[in-house]
């Protein structure tokens, strides 16, 4: 339960930092659980054979109709020319999505353990719905950056009341990409929106074109089992990772049922695996 002071300090910043939230055993448990999946996912076969647009219609497709399976992302930078691998598939994945926490039963357990519906409540949410899960990996040499975004741009409710969980599978620092974020930058609205277009796809449509003042963006650094909690509108990001280390991290999206799920955000599910809370 979140102290007076805690409590203050996220509605100011839009971000508080719980170290030592998950035990180091069950962050171990994720990876190797992770691991377990990322073995038993085939890769895709070569797509040369399809045109361009043909495998940017299978890629959309399949990164659409996530929001109620487990699927595999792989980094930009994965495949060489050739379009083979340059590191093993567990270095070359960039996140799995989207509902981990409902699929799989470590994630599940995990994603469910004490405390969390605790949290939730204390920030402000009546009616908690796990939305969305995801692994991502920030794999090392090849881990992309993220650039500075609000993750309620992707999944929009009305009133906008969503809560991002991250936690800290392993050490996340400067040098392996660790989250940075803007302190109070919730409380400048949402400057975007990405939805599935009217005529299939997705679009990015912009509500504030003002620039992010990229100097204000301070570092997260977090020890493994730090779980970060923020606003749906907390802006954040990370830098790439060049370093050899990976940085595992997991991540939950969670809104209140009392609000309106809008139905031309991306992420939809289909009727027979309804939201389900943290009990
Ligand atoms: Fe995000």
């Amino acid at each position: 339960m979140l102290s007076g002071q805690q409590l203050s300090d996220f509605r100011r910043d839009g971000f508080l930092v719980l170290e030592k939230f998950a035990a180091a055993a069950d962050c171990d448990g994720l990876v190797a659980r992770t691991s377990e999946l990322v073995a038993a996912f085939e890769l895709p076969k070569r797509t040369s054979v399809f045109s361009t647009v043909e495998q940017e219609q299978a890629s959309d497709d399949y990164f659409l109709e996530s929001g109620d399976k487990i699927r595999f992302f792989f980094e930009q930078e994965a495949f060489d020319a050739d379009g083979e691998l340059r590191q093993d598939k567990m270095r070359s994945l960039n996140k799995i999505g989207h509902a981990l926490h409902d699929l799989d039963p470590v994630f599940d357990a995990f994603s469910r353990q004490a405390g969390l519906q605790e949290l939730a409540a204390d920030v402000g949410l009546a009616a908690p719905l796990l939305l969305q899960s995801m692994i991502i990996f920030k794999p090392p040499r090849i881990g992309g950056e993220v650039v500075w975004h609000q993750d309620a741009t992707f999944l929009h409710t009305e009133p906008s009341r969503m809560l991002g969980m991250w936690f800290a599978l392993e050490d996340a620092t400067l040098e392996n990409g660790c989250l940075w974020g803007l302190p109070g930058g919730h409380r400048r609205g949402l400057k975007s929106r990405f939805l599935r277009a009217p005529g299939g796809g997705v679009e990015m449509i912009t509500l504030d074109d003002t620039p992010w003042p990229d100097d204000d963006f301070i570092p997260l650094e977090a020890r493994k089992g730090t779980l970060v909690i923020f606003d749906g509108k907390f802006p954040h990001g990370s830098h790439s990772n060049r370093s050899a280390h990976s940085r595992h991290a997991y991540t939950l999206h969670v809104i209140d049922g009392t609000c309106r799920y809008l139905p031309e955000n991306w992420l939809q599910r289909g009727p027979g695996m309804p939201l389900r809370g943290f009990y």
